[in-house]
C-alpha cells in the first residue's frame, strides 16, 4: 500500500514536508573533524559583524553567493530518510535543513533544527533532546526568565549537538483558538508574546547558534494554510501581530524570521514587499536575514526583490534561476551582495565564525531542571471550589486516576515541532497509525507514578477511562478523582471544534456525579471548552508539559508547588463567541487545482486560494470579549493560587513615559507568586473602546508580605498605529489604567491625560 494510503485525508498536504523534516535520520559516519580556524582580515573581532561580512564577501564569486542563499534541493533531505548511491551525500546532521558553508573563506554550514519546544531530534552527535513544556505553557508564566532559561536551554542543545541555528520562536497570535499550532505558540498578546520571544531568543542566541522568529505573518491556522489569503488591514496587524515580531525582534536581535505559507492581501509572506522590505526590514530595522517556510518560496526575481534572502529547503527559486536573474539584471548585484550580507554579519553577531563548534553530550538533568521549573510556573490552576486542593496528603486514603494514558505519561503537540520522545513514545501507536503530522506522542512521564510518590500510604489505583462506567465505579469508591484529559493538536491540521475529543466531556461528567472530590487535569494546546465544569471541584490546566510534566502535575496538585500561571490566552464558553464562529475552510478543488506538493514530487494538494477576512481587526483575543460585551469562560490573564493577593495604593506619574506603582499584598498563608498585571484604554480619540495589556511584574511574596510594584510604561505600547502617517501615535486625551490579578479582575483604577499639541 502507497504511504498516503495510510493517511488521514486532512494530513495529505503536510505529508510531505513532515515525511522529510520529522523522520529524516542522520547518516552516521561522514563527518569531517573540527574545520581548521578560518584565516583572513574579517577574523579581526575588533571590526563590526557588518564589516567583516563585507570583507568576506569582497572575496566572493558569484557562485558562492549563490549557494549561501538556498539548501541542498529535496534530494538532500530524502538522502536523510533513505541513503541511497543515487542521492547526494550530504554533510548535514540531519534535521530540518543544511546550507554547505564555504570552507575555502571559514564561511560555517547552516545546520537548521527545529527547535520551537526543544530541539526536535538529536543529530548524529546526540540521542537526547529535552522535550519542554509548549510554548503555551512557557508563555502562562508570564516570567522572563523562565523564557531566558528556555531559550538558553534550546541554544545549549542545539550547540552541544552541532547544530547552528534554531527554527524555534513560533509566535503567531492566538487569533484562531482552532489552530493546530497554538501550542507552540505564546498567546494572544502582541506584548506579552513579543517580550517572551524576545528574551527566549536573545539567551538561545547567547549560546552562539541563530535564532528565529516564525511564522511571518498572519499565519494562524492550518486549514489551507499555503492557499489561505489573509486580508488584514495596516493598522491592525501593526497593533496586533506585526507588533509581536517587532517586539521580539527589538529585544533579541534575532539572527533569522521565517516568512508563513500564506498569502496575504494578494501577495504570498515570502514574495511580500510590504511584510519583508516596507515593515519588517525598514520599520523593524531588521538586519538579519528572511528564510522561507519550506517550500513557502513562489517566484525568483519578485521574491528577492521583496526581501527573501533565503529559500529553503530547496534551490527551485534561489538555485540556477537566481544566478541567472542576476546575471540577466532582473535582480541587482547589490540586491545579491545585499542578501549574502545579512546571513553574514548575523553568523559573525551570533559568534559562528569565532566559536566554531564544541559539540559536546547533551546533559539530561539540567534539561530535567529547566523543564520542571517551566511545567510548574506555566500550569494554570483555572477552579479550586471549597478548597479542594492542595491535597492534604495525611488525610487521603484511596485516588483514582483517570483517562489520559496517565499511568505512563503526558502527551505533546506534533507536527515539526514534536521533540522525539526520551525512550520511546509512552503510548506505542496503535497498529497502522500513519505518524506524521497525526502520532500523537507522549513522554514518559507518568503522573500516576508522580501522585502515588506523594503519597505512598494510599491505594492509587488508575483507570484508563475508555470504559466510562468503570471508570465513575472506581471514583465513587475513591477519595478523591483525578481525571487527566486531553486534545492533540499538531502542525497539519486545526481541531474541528473547542470540546475534548473522544466522548471525554461525558468521562468527566459520570466521573464528577459518582464523587463530588473531582480534579480535572488538562492536556491540552489552548482552550477546550468546559460544559461540566459547574459540576467538578477543581481543574488545572497542564498544556502539554514536557518531560517532567507529571512531576509538576503532581507538586501543584499536592501544595508542594503554590500555582502562579495566568492564562496568555482567553478561554471561550463556546465557539459561538469567537471573531470567526466557523473555522474557515479551504473551498474543494475546482478542475486543475489538484497539483504536485513540491516539484518533483509525486503528491498532490488542493492549491485553491481563498480569502479569510480578520474583520475582527485591532480585537484580537481578549480585546473581542471585552468590546463585544461578551463573557469568556476563563479571561485572559486569569490563574488562581492557593493564596490570595490584594492590590492597593495605585499612584500614577503622568507625562509620555508614564510609572505606575501600586502595592501588592499576599494576604493569605502560603507564600506565592502573583503575576501583576497593568492594563491601559486609550482616549476615545485613538478609536480602541477595549483595554490593552501594557505592562506585568512577577511578584514573589511570603505570607502576609507586601511589595511596591513600580512599572515604567512604554510610550510605544500606549500608542496608535496611524496608517495615514505611517507611524505611532500617542493620542492625546485621557488614559484609564486598570491593575489586578487578570484581565477582568482590576481592582485599582486611574486617569492621566496626555496634552494636545500647541
Ligand atoms: C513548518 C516550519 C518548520 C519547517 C521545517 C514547516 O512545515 O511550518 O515551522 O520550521 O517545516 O521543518
Amino acid at each position: 500500500m502507497k504511504i498516503h494510503h495510510l493517511l488521514k485525508p486532512r494530513l495529505k498536504t503536510a505529508l510531505l514536508i513532515g515525511f522529510l523534516t520529522m523522520y529524516s535520520l542522520p547518516v552516521v559516519g561522514q563527518f569531517p573533524g573540527a574545520p581548521a580556524a578560518p584565516k583572513g582580515p574579517w577574523m579581526d573581532k575588533s571590526l563590526s559583524p557588518d564589516k567583516r561580512a563585507d570583507l568576506v564577501i569582497s572575496q566572493m564569486t558569484l557562485e558562492e553567493k549563490i549557494s549561501l542563499l538556498h539548501g541542498g534541493g529535496w534530494a538532500e533531505l530524502f538522502a536523510h530518510f533513505a541513503p541511497s548511491a543515487s542521492r547526494p551525500a550530504t554533510k548535514s546532521l540531519g534535521n530540518a535543513g543544511y546550507i554547505s558553508g564555504i570552507p575555502r573563506l571559514g564561511i560555517p554550514d547552516l545546520q537548521m533544527a527545529d527547535a520551537a519546544v526543544g530541539v526536535t531530534h538529536g543529530s548524529v552527535f546526540g540521542r537526547y533532546c529535552t522535550a519542554l513544556p509548549s510554548g503555551t505553557s512557557e508563555a502562562s508564566s508570564w516570567d522572563l526568565e523562565v523564557a531566558r532559561a528556555y531559550g538558553a536551554l534550546i541554544g545549549r542543545e542545539l550547540r552541544d549537538q552541532g547544530y547552528t541555528m534554531s527554527l524555534g520562536g513560533g509566535i503567531d497570535l492566538t487569533r484562531e483558538p482552532r489552530n493546530g499550532r497554538n501550542f507552540e505558540y505564546k498567546g494572544e498578546d502582541p506584548i506579552l508574546a513579543g517580550k517572551l520571544v524576545g528574551a527566549e531568543m536573545k539567551a538561545l542566541q547567547e549560546q552562539g547558534v541563530i535564532g528565529d522568529l516564525k511564522h511571518y505573518a498572519m499565519n494562524d491556522q492550518e486549514n489551507g494554510r499555503n492557499y489561505v489569503n489573509i486580508k488584514a488591514d495596516k493598522r491592525a496587524m501593526r497593533e496586533s501581530d506585526l507588533l509581536t515580531f517587532e517586539i521580539g525582534i527589538k529585544e533579541s536581535g534575532v539572527g533569522a524570521v521565517m516568512c508563513s505559507y500564506n498569502l496575504l492581501n494578494g501577495d504570498y509572506a515570502c514574495e511580500n514587499n510590504y511584510l519583508l522590505n516596507e515593515v519588517l526590514k525598514k520599520d523593524f530595522g531588521f538586519q538579519g536575514f528572511v528564510v522561507s517556510d519550506w517550500g513557502a518560496t513562489h517566484s525568483v526575481a519578485k521574491a528577492a526583490m521583496a526581501g527573501l534572502d533565503v529559500e529553503m529547503p530547496g534551490n527551485d527559486h534561489f538555485g540556477e534561476p537566481l544566478k541567472k536573474a542576476v546575471e540577466s539584471g532582473a535582480v541587482p548585484m547589490s540586491r545579491l551582495d545585499d542578501m549574502v550580507h545579512r546571513i553574514l554579519r548575523t553568523e559573525f553577531a551570533v559568534g559562528l565564525f569565532d566559536n566554531p563548534s564544541d559539540r559536546q553530550e547533551v546533559d539530561p538533568e539540567a534539561g530535567y531542571e529547566v523543564a520542571l521549573r517551566v511545567a510548574e510556573e506555566g500550569m494554570v490552576l483555572l477552579k479550586n471550589a471549597d478548597r479542594q486542593l492542595p491535597l492534604q496528603s495525611s488525610g487521603i486514603t484511596s485516588i483514582a486516576v483517570i483517562g489520559s494514558h496517565a499511568d505512563v505519561g503526558v502527551l505533546s503537540g506534533g507536527g515539526s515541532a514534536q521533540v522525539d520522545a526520551a525512550g520511546g513514545n509512552a503510548v506505542p501507536a496503535p497498529p497502522g497509525a500513519s505518524g506524521f503530522f497525526g502520532m500523537q506522542v507522549w513522554h514518559r512521564s507518568s503522573p500516576l507514578q508522580a501522585i502515588r510518590a506523594k503519597v505512598p500510604n494510599a491505594k492509587v489505583e488508575f483507570n484508563a477511562g475508555t470504559d466510562i462506567a468503570s471508570a465513575a465505579a472506581l471514583a465513587k469508591t475513591s477519595d478523591v478523582a483525578i481525571v487527566f484529559v486531553n486534545q492533540h493538536t499538531s502542525e497539519g491540521s486545526d481541531v474541528p471544534n473547542l470540546s475534548l475529543p473522544q466522548n471525554q466531556d461525558a468521562l468527566i461528567s459520570s466521573v464528577a456525579a459518582a464523587n463530588p472530590h473531582t480534579i480535572v487535569v488538562l492536556e491540552t494546546g489552548g482552550a477546550v471548552t468546559m460544559p461540566w465544569i459547574d459540576h467538578v471541584s477543581a481543574v488545572l490546566e497542564a498544556w502539554y508539559p514536557g518531560i517532567r510534566g507529571a512531576q509538576a502535575i503532581a507538586s501543584i496538585l499536592f501544595g508542594d508547588m503554590n500555582p502562579s500561571g495566568k492564562l496568555p490566552l482567553t478561554f471561550p464558553k463556546s465557539e459561538a463567541d469567537l471573531p470567526h464562529p466557523k473555522l474557515a475552510q479551504q473551498p474543494p478543488p475546482r478542475p486543475g487545482d489538484m497539483k504536485p506538493l513540491f516539484p518533483g514530487t509525486p503528491f498532490k494538494q488542493n492549491t485553491r486560494q481563498f480569502d479569510l477576512e480578520y474583520d475582527e481587526g485591532l480585537k484580537v483575543g481578549y480585546k473581542w470579549y471585552d468590546a463585544e460585551g461578551r463573557q469568556p469562560l476563563f479571561p485572559f490573564g486569569f490563574g488562581l493560587s492557593y493564596t490570595k493577593y490584594t492590590y492597593s495604593g495605585l499612584k500614577i506619574a503622568p507625562g509620555q513615559a508614564p510609572t505606575v506603582s501600586f502595592d501588592v499584598k499576599n494576604a493569605g498563608t502560603r507564600a506565592g507568586a502573583e503575576v501583576a498585571q497593568v492594563y491601559v484604554t486609550l482616549p476615545e480619540g485613538a478609536g480602541e473602546p477595549f483595554k490593552r495589556l501594557v505592562a506585568w511584574e512577577r511578584v514573589h511574596l511570603a505570607p502576609a508580605e507586601s511589595k511596591t510594584v513600580t512599572l515604567k510604561l512604554d510610550p510605544h505600547y500606549l500608542s496608535i498605529f496611524n496608517v495615514d502617517k505611517d507611524g505611532w501615535e500617542l493620542v492625546a486625551g485621557g488614559y484609564k489604567v486598570q491593575v489586578g490579578g487578570s484581565s477582568r479582575d482590576t481592582p485599582l483604577s486611574g486617569t492621566w491625560s496626555v496634552p494636545g499639541r500647541q
